[in-house]
């Protein structure tokens, strides 16, 4: 059992000569991912952190979220992006699907709640509250550790930490994952004694989930972080390894870029587990900025199932033909609740007595699947066998895997991301930020 890739259903839209074709294609492209020769190369740390990981910090990983665990109720996760979304996402697909809501006594660990992924105040208030007088701990993840939204953040638990706790109290319970040596965050760290960990220079944050950025907080959620590095070096294996036919990653990058190529501009990734949502938001991250650059790029979005059958469905069964589908399907349902007889069928439901609420899912997926290929958007599925550390490792890797392929497919450096800066010039300039002045004067008058 594995993560795997099938574009099966799609065969209508693909023929296997279309993908044979790409072979080679895709070959000197992980030749050239592999081999570190291509755009964005010193960005390519992520493709050996299964096996190449620091130990010794990955030791203190674990006894940092051991701390965690034994002094805090709450741990606020302070980052943005790829500072933000791979821990998220992990938390929400290992751990219960109402963590924080779950008593003590079932979910054995701190509360885990996010913060700078906004600068919204009415956020953070909220947060402040939901945290009341309890024991808790930060953890803030900035890369760069200049950030804006994250350093605000920051800010605010810093000065509430040390004012329940003194300053070399609220010390012993920040930790800093940051750069080695450079930025304002790492410069803090230092000067304040607090705990720290790096992001590798050669890892972008958008990769960055199986560095310290995501790991203090999956282990501090109580998810087993050996099983997670050994299913992304399982992944690892197969991916630099398996000839073209077999390799998943290889054939995913392959078959996307033949459907951008026949105009599907946007891929719509789905699951039908609320608890794989913020995989979806980490995958977006992923896709869209490592291929939306140079006018180029497929747009990724994506829906949670069956909701978005509600909402979303009808555009996707009968709008503009723009778009192919994703579905990440979760073969073995963590839980089951079987549906039972009632002596009067008000309801109608007696047909399905007996029968697993997961069975009723899959059927719905099943039928949307082939609804959606009759309304001529090809699907394409990822399997992952169950929700659980190893698979998901897999899934990570796949996914980075396929995003570099598939990059270099499309002839981008998919490892930079020269389009976020924009808005933060802008914003440093309305701000008043010192040396912003003279595009300020521009702004002000555009506004
Ligand atoms: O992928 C990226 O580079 C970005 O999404 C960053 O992760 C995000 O902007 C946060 O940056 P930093 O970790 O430097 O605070």
């Amino acid at each position: 059992e594995k993560v795997s890739f099938d574009y099966g259903k799609a065969a209508g839209f693909i023929s296997q000569e279309e993908v044979s074709y790409m072979e080679k294609l895709v070959e000197d492209a992980r030749k050239v991912l592999v081999s570190k020769s291509g755009a964005g190369n010193d960005f390519l740390g992520w493709l050996d952190l299964p096996v190449e990981y620091d130990k010794e910090e990955f030791a203190r990983i674990k006894k940092a979220a051991e701390k965690i665990q034994g002094d805090s109720e709450v741990l606020v996760v302070i980052g943005i992006g790829g500072s933000y979304l791979g821990a998220r996402a992990a938390i929400e697909f290992l751990r219960h699907g109402f963590y924080n809501n779950v008593s003590k006594e079932i979910r054995k660990t701190p509360e885990i709640y996010y913060a700078g992924n906004s600068i919204s105040s009415s956020y953070l208030a909220g947060l402040i509250e939901v945290i009341g007088d309890r024991d808790f701990s930060v953890n803030v993840i900035s890369k760069s550790g200049t950030t804006t939204e994250p350093a605000i953040a920051f800010r605010v638990f810093k000065e509430m930490l040390e004012k329940k706790y003194g300053k070399e109290g609220a010390a012993k319970r920040i930790y800093a994952t940051t750069d080695k040596a450079r930025g304002a965050l790492k410069g803090l760290a230092s000067e304040e004694g607090y705990e720290s960990f790096v992001v590798p220079d050669d890892v972008g944050g958008r990769f960055s989930v199986l560095t310290a950025v995501g790991l203090l907080p999956i282990a501090v959620s109580g998810a087993d972080l050996d099983k997670l590095m050994e299913g992304a070096a399982a992944g690892r294996e197969r991916a630099l390894n398996q000839p073209f036919a077999e390799n998943d990653a290889m054939q995913y990058a392959a078959v996307r870029n033949i459907l951008l190529r026949k105009g599907k501009a946007v891929e719509v990734l789905a699951n039908y587990e609320p608890s794989l949502h913020y995989v979806s938001e980490w995958w977006k991250q992923l896709y869209g900025e490592s291929e939306g650059k140079d006018q180029k790029g497929i747009f990724p979005a994506s829906v949670d199932l069956t909701t978005d059958l509600h909402s979303m469905g009808q555009f996707i069964q009968d709008g503009s033909r723009i778009m192919f589908e994703t579905v990440m399907n979760v073969e073995k349902s963590r839980s089951t609740i079987k549906i039972n007889q009632e002596p009067v069928d008000l309801d109608g439901l007696n047909y399905l007595a007996g029968k697993d609420m997961d069975f009723v899912n899959k059927s719905a997926m099943n039928g949307t699947i082939l609804a959606h290929t009759d309304g001529n958007v090809p699907n394409l599925v990822v399997n992952i066998p169950e929700q659980n550390e190893f698979y998901l490792g897999e899934l990570f890797y796949f996914y980075e895997f396929a995003c570099g392929l598939s990059g270099y497919l499309l002839g981008v450096n998919p490892f930079n991301q020269p389009g976020v800066e924009s808005y933060k010039r802008n914003m440093f300039a309305l701000l008043g930020k010192p040396g912003f002045e003279a595009e300020r004067e521009e702004l002000l008058k555009r506004l």
